[in-house]
């Protein structure tokens, strides 16, 4: 499939970078202000021991959780939610960005980075969601952040919301089921352009709002369902309010939403098989036919029957706003693929191995002629430039005594999806602005709450358990990808 004689230099003005959410890299819980925020309940985990939230009741009893991400459904709106003594919650420290930003970003400039996503955290800007006016401290470290930045010129591209809201709007709205947090989040999002605005051109609107995490993007009790597509309508208005405000607001302003996308291939040539991977598709393109063409698509119907949806409520004025609102670029994180037959759950993220490829220690299979397939698949459907805002491979890293790390095996994974990338871009034509490598720097995992299971190209002397000096060390996978983004890709040819 891979064309020898065709280029991997990329065209010229290649967006390269790195993506990290601030409840897994920043810290800083206790500074500048910031407000409880949703995953400062998540404990850590592993693949054996899923994390879990803690809550503790009005009568003193602690709530057990029901699953990792999901919030039991007997929480009630006047939870008081408290630390335990003997749980760790990562997101509290994280890696500490909020105090190492200026070394962090230095050494993102030395691989020569010209992009760099990080997610804001909104109860750092409004601590309840529901102030009348923003936290300035809050503001200033993020203009602390793109100000350094700018020194290396390296431009922001914003994530506005990753799978995240303060903690008071998802206990007392139930998150995104109320239009309440829409008009908490149209607040957040105007104050984020008023003064970001001058320096920060791309902006994400949310986190792979396709995920399936009942307590992450939706911030809703019950993950499945009426109260989850009610979320999700929800959260396309806000979407569609913020795209139209950010482009009043900031000219030139570019807007997309990161959707999570794997490969996905029918286990078999079944019929049965096929049409099931149809529909298992439609789960996803459900999210990106709305958002990147402003209107509900005709399977909509059959899906949400599928799902148990009486009706979304819908206001008179929304269909206007979705088609006023939609997105400039089409965003999406890429890790793997997954196969999938008849009979399977609508959600059986992975479905069975597939025989043709390895998978990483956490079981996700690798598989980078799928990053080409799925970026001519979405470019084909909406005909809008792509953004590969997340794509990286988690693996245990040995460190010698000098927290050396040599991540050959992250280095090859990379490699492999580079020229997959470049691939579709000189090939198949597929525009692509850019690409942001999750992590840059290690940090903590979103589903299971680990350090060991690192992404970076620069180590971070920390455990699992939020132990170690925090020390940054650049792999050497650092020097490679320096190498790459100098020659614009076409080191991907050596
Ligand atoms: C994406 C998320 O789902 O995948 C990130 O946007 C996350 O927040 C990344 O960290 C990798 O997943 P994990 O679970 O390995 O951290």
């Amino acid at each position: 499939m891979e064309d020898k004689n065709m280029s991997k230099k990329l065209p010229k003005g290649f967006l390269w970078g790195g993506a990290t959410a601030d409840f897994q890299y920043e810290g800083g819980f206790n500074e500048s202000g910031r407000g409880l925020l949703s995953h400062d309940y998540e404990t850590d985990g592993s693949k054996e021991h899923p994390r879990h939230h803690t809550m503790k009741m009005p009568d003193g009893s602690i709530i057990e959780p029901k699953s990792s991400f999901i919030l039991a459904d007997s929480v009630p709106t006047e939870a008081e939610p408290v630390f335990l003594d003997d749980e760790y919650y990562p997101s509290h420290n994280a890696v500490d960005f909020y105090h190492h930003y200026k070394e962090d970003i230095k050494l993102m400039a030395g691989m020569g980075f010209n992009i760099f996503r990080f997610s804001v955290c909104w109860s750092r800007i409004f601590p309840t969601g529901e102030e009348a006016e923003p936290n300035a401290a809050g503001l200033k470290f993020y203009d602390d952040v793109i100000n350094e930045m700018a020194k290396y010129n390296m431009e922001p591209l914003i994530t506005i919301c990753h799978d995240e809201m303060p903690m008071n709007l998802a206990l007392k709205y139930n998150g995104w089921t109320s239009r309440k947090v829409i008009d908490a989040y149209v607040k957040y999002a105007k104050t984020l352009f008023e003064h970001f605005g001058n320096r920060c051109k791309y902006w994400l609107t949310f986190n792979e709002i396709n995920a399936v995490r009942g307590f992450g993007p939706t911030g809703v009790r019950n993950s499945e369902g009426q109260d989850r597509y009610q979320a999700d309508h929800n959260m396309f208005v806000a979407s569609a309010k913020a795209v139209k405000l950010g482009h009043k607001l900031i000219p030139g302003s570019q807007f997309g939403t990161m959707f999570a996308m794997s490969g996905a291939y029918p286990a078999t040539c079944k019929p049965e098989d096929m049409f099931h991977y149809l529909q298992e598709k439609r789960e996803n393109w459900y999210f990106i036919d709305i958002m990147g063409r402003g209107y509900y698509p005709e399977y909509a119907a059959e899906l949400l029957q599928r799902h148990n949806v009486k009706e979304l409520h819908m206001e008179p004025e929304d269909a206007q706003i979705l088609k006023e609102g939609q997105l400039d670029y089409i965003a999406f994180s890429y890790y793997r693929s997954n196969t999938t037959k008849a009979g399977d759950d609508w959600f059986n993220v992975g479905g069975d191995s597939n025989p043709y490829l390895k998978e990483t220690p956490w079981g996700w299979p690798v598989d980078p002629l799928g990053l080409r397939y799925t970026m001519n698949e979405v470019y084909d459907r909406i005909q809008k430039p792509i953004f590969i805002v997340e794509n990286g491979m988690g693996a245990v890293d040995k460190a010698d005594e000098n927290d050396y790390v040599e991540d050959d095996y992250r280095i090859d994974y990379l490699k492999d999806h580079l020229s997959a990338m470049a691939d579709a871009i000189n090939i198949d034509h597929v525009p692509c602005l850019g690409y942001t490598m999750w992590a840059p720097i290690d940090l903590v995992s979103l589903s299971t709450g680990e350090m060991k299971k690192r992404y970076g190209f620069v180590y971070v002397d920390m455990d699992d358990k939020g132990h170690g000096t925090l020390k940054r060390t650049p792999k050497k996978s650092y020097n490679w990808m320096k190498h790459i983004i100098e020659t614009n890709g076409s080191a991907l040819d050596e």
